[in-house]
Formats: structure tokens, C-alpha cells, sequence
């Protein structure tokens, strides 16, 4: 009897030298869809981890898809983690494997990796696992606001935004300062386990100036859409509001880790500008350059068009002595489109000249001319454009027109065309800022419009857009890796 308790007291003792546990960090790892992520796991007191047996595995030992067994040739790991995980140590500091670290890396992040993974790791003697929590984070689209007015003098904007994960928390402000009540949050699901999110509010134009809508997730991260309401005039205020929809103003911020390192170049000619750097949302459209000249060939005789088909202006024959906006001295795009998205800039400024007066600047079916007649110019005729009329003012030819005071004057411009969406927006892209979109539904071929106005100084030029390269970092750094402490 005594020799069997000393015996198992001494196999336990044995026992207790040569064991080990498992440890993982307390708190969850939070990464970002895409990003490579490292699961911290490690056994205590440390030992040479390559002589022993370590598995990862989600919920059941039986599907472990990552096994390390000393002296057999590690299986390829089961989909859908092939290609994707790796042993990695856990640190720089770390001596990886030698020390006992036996951390999981896990690239190319999805949503569906969210959960548990159980890191379990077996000596001669003993085993032991424990659980890492991973959550995934997706940061959405800058939010798009979009403004009706009111039967009752109010205005309710609305926002919408797309690629989230988990749901993002909604915040309206006024000014900064007050925090508006939302009338309505609303999540969608999407594909890939994402959510979208509309939300809207209705304020009074007497009450506020710049209306906020913010998106943000637990880990702080955050995207940002502003709408000053003082901007716009209702031309017709009297009569409903039809369904146009029109965003103004808006600009993102990602509360950290920004993701925005495009390099990009929009050049007039030779001339290098200034780059513009840091604003999420000019580059998101900027992914949609495309290359825009002008049609030689359906010119209004009256215009003079550089050889490269890129700079226009009044010619020295054009007598304008009508009233208001030469609506005719119209160039057409080269390049046709019957789907897709497509983004173009043009700069409306020379050094040392101030920043055009009148232009022209949208989208026109093939094949339509325009006219003197600014009645004629309608949507519903296949024409879709933001016009500056010099002192009169920037308007739009959507009915009822949408009038804008846009100071300082625009110095570039960009042009997104949406075509299925039915969306063309414009971006100043000196201020960075979002101006306007117009809703509509676009049919058959269309084409983009220019129109330099006439009597400026600068001519209208279409600038040599390329398409910006993403730099290889940012899609495989983790924006929020292991054993950051997440607010
Ligand atoms: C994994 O990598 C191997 C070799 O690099 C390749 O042949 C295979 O197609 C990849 N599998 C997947 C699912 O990507
Ligand atoms: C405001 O607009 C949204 C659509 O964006 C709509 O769902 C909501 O009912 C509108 N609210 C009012 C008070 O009209």
C-alpha cells in the first residue's frame, strides 16, 4: 500500500518537472479583414517546443488544420486555412519555437475567421491548450450624405455607408458641439458577413450649419461625413422636392491608422502639381481614372482645342454678346461609356491667373449637341452637368436646379461617373472635399462635357490621369496587430 503512494507520488513528481502550460494573451486580437494577424501562444516554463506536438485547431481536435509533430513532415493545412497560416514567434524578441513559442500566423484575414482558436500543444508527459479570441474589423466607405427638404422647412439628411464589420455605431452632430437624435439607424447585411448602415436625421437650416454623421467602431476607428446645409439654395422652395438627392461637403477621417498611401499623379501636360495626399476620399474615386480627350471631330467651331486634345478655351472669333452662359460652345469626350465607373479631373486655373469664371462640366449621351437654349439641356434629353455662370453662381440642370455657393472658386475638379449606380458626383480637389451628386439613370452611351465657358482668362484643361498604385505595404500590414490595447 505505502509503495503504491510512493510510486504515485514520484510519478507525480516527474510529472510536475516536466510539465508545461499553455499561455495565450487575456484580451481578444482585433485585426482588419485582409490584414495578417498573429495569435499569440506560448508554454510556460519555456522549453524547445520543436521536440514537442502542437496543433491549432477551431472547435474540434479532429480538424485541426495546422500539426507540427517532430520528425514528421507537417500536413498541409485544411482549407480555409491552406496557404494562409503558418508557426511564428511572437515577437522580435521572441526566439520562436526554441522557446516554446508556437504563435499562429494567419494572413489574409477574413470575417469568418472571428471566434476561438484553440492552441494545443503535447509532451512526453503532458499536454495542455488554451483559446485565443480573435475579432475582425472591417472600416467601411466614407459615409455618402444625401439631403431632401422638408414640407415643413426642415431637412432630412441621410446617410449611407457599406462594408462594415461588426455594425458600426452611428453619431450625429451639429456644429460640432450638439449631438442630433437620429430619426432612424438601419443595418443591411452584405455579402462576406459585412453591414451596411443608413441612417438619417432631420434638422431645421436655422439650427445648424455643418451637419456630421460618423461611423465608428468599438476599436475607435471611425469615418466622417459633412454636410453644410447652408450651402445650398432650394431654387424652389415653394414646390415639392423631387427625387434628387445631392451630397455636399464631404470629407473622411479615419480616426487612426490610415490607410490612404497612394501614389498618384494628375498632371497638366509637363507641369508636375502638387500632390494630394492623406484624403481618403479623392483617392477612392481616383481608383476610377481613366484617360479623357476631347472628340476633334464634333467640336463647336468656335472652340480652339490644343493638338493633345486636352486644353480648350473661347476662340478669338467667338462674339458673345448674348445674355448669360454660352451653353453652345460645348467639347465632347472621346471616350464612350455604357457601364462602369469612371473619373476624370480638370483643372480650371493657370499660375498666376485666378480660377475660372464660367464652365461647363458633366456627362452627355453620344451623340446629342447642345444647343443655345439652356431649356433644352434636362436630364431627361440625356444631359447631366454642374455649371459656373460667373456671378450668377454654380447650378446644376437637374430639375429643379440645385444651386450651390462654393467658395473659394474650384480650382481642379473631379468627375466621377457612376453608370449603374446612376450617379455622377463631383470632388474639389484643392479643398478635397466631396461638392455634389447628382442621382439619375443613365441608358445607352454617354460621354463626358466640357464647356470653358467664354471671356476667361485660363483655359479648361483636362489633366493626364493615372490610375493610383497601391504601395505594397499597406495590404499586408496589420493596422491593429496583436497585444495592442484596444480602447
Ligand atoms: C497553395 O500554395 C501552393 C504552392 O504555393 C499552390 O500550388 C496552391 O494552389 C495554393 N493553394 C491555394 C488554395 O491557394
Ligand atoms: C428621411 O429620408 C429617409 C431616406 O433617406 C427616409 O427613410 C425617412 O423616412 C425620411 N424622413 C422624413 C421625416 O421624411
Amino acid at each position: 500500500m505505502l509503495s503504491i503512494i510512493v510510486a504515485l507520488l514520484v510519478n507525480l513528481l516527474i510529472e510536475t518537472s516536466v510539465s508545461f502550460s499553455v499561455v495565450v494573451p487575456g484580451d481578444p486580437v482585433v485585426a482588419h479583414v485582409g490584414s495578417t494577424v498573429i495569435l499569440p501562444c506560448w508554454i510556460n516554463p519555456p522549453e524547445n517546443a520543436e521536440a514537442l506536438e502542437i496543433r491549432w485547431y477551431r472547435k474540434e481536435f479532429s480538424n485541426t488544420f495546422l500539426h507540427y509533430k517532430p520528425g514528421k513532415v507537417p500536413d498541409m493545412p485544411v482549407e480555409p486555412y491552406r496557404n494562409r497560416t503558418s508557426l511564428t514567434p511572437r515577437s522580435d524578441q521572441s526566439g520562436g519555437l526554441k522557446d516554446g513559442d508556437v504563435s499562429l500566423r494567419l494572413e489574409k484575414l477574413r470575417v469568418q475567421d472571428e471566434g476561438s482558436f484553440r492552441c494545443y500543444v503535447s509532451g512526453e508527459s503532458s499536454y495542455d491548450s488554451e483559446e485565443v479570441d480573435l475579432k475582425v474589423t472591417a472600416l467601411g466607405s466614407t459615409p455618402v450624405l444625401f439631403l431632401k427638404f422638408l414640407d415643413d422647412g426642415r431637412v432630412n439628411i441621410s446617410c449611407k455607408s457599406s462594408g462594415w464589420h461588426p455594425k458600426p455605431s452611428v453619431t450625429w452632430m451639429s456644429d460640432e458641439r450638439r449631438v442630433l437624435h437620429p430619426g432612424g439607424v438601419f443595418y443591411s447585411r452584405e455579402a462576406h458577413e459585412m453591414f451596411s448602415v443608413h441612417s438619417w436625421t432631420a434638422v431645421s437650416r436655422s439650427d445648424a450649419q455643418l451637419v456630421s454623421c460618423s461611423l465608428s467602431l468599438k476599436t475607435g476607428e471611425l469615418k466622417d461625413g459633412r454636410m453644410d446645409i447652408q450651402g445650398i439654395v432650394s431654387s424652389d422652395s415653394s414646390g415639392p422636392w423631387k427625387a434628387l438627392f445631392f451630397t455636399l461637403f464631404i470629407f473622411a477621417l479615419l480616426g487612426f491608422g490610415l490607410v490612404g498611401f497612394f501614389l498618384y499623379k494628375c498632371r497638366p501636360g509637363k507641369k508636375p502639381d502638387k500632390e494630394i495626399v492623406g484624403d481618403v476620399n479623392i483617392e477612392e474615386p481616383r481608383k476610377h481614372a481613366v484617360e479623357i480627350t476631347v472628340d476633334r471631330e464634333h467640336l463647336h467651331p468656335d472652340l480652339m482645342v490644343t493638338k493633345n486634345c486636352k486644353i480648350m478655351r473661347d476662340g478669338p472669333g467667338y462674339d458673345h454678346t448674348g445674355e448669360g452662359f454660352p451653353y453652345e460652345l460645348c467639347a465632347f469626350g472621346a471616350q464612350r461609356f455604357t457601364s462602369g465607373r469612371h473619373y476624370w479631373e480638370v483643372k480650371l486655373t493657370q499660375e498666376n491667373t485666378p480660377p475660372k469664371n464660367y464652365w461647363l462640366i458633366g456627362v452627355v449621351k453620344h451623340g446629342n449637341f447642345t444647343v443655345r437654349d439652356r431649356s433644352a439641356l434636362t436630364p431627361s434629353s440625356g444631359y447631366w452637368f454642374l455649371c459656373s455662370d460667373g456671378p450668377n453662381g454654380f447650378h446644376t440642370n437637374t430639375d429643379p436646379p440645385v444651386k450651390l455657393s462654393l467658395t473659394p472658386r474650384p480650382e481642379r475638379l473631379g468627375v466621377l461617373l457612376d453608370y449603374e449606380e446612376g450617379q455622377l458626383s463631383f470632388y474639389n480637389i484643392k479643398e478635397s472635399k466631396h461638392l455634389l451628386t447628382i442621382s439619375t439613370r443613365f441608358s445607352g452611351t454617354v460621354v463626358p462635357l466640357f464647356n470653358p465657358g467664354a471671356g476667361d482668362q485660363s483655359p479648361l484643361i483636362i489633366l493626364d490621369c493615372t490610375k493610383p498604385v497601391k504601395s505594397a505595404e499597406e495590404s499586408s500590414q496589420p493596422l491593429l496587430s496583436n497585444n495592442s490595447s484596444n480602447a
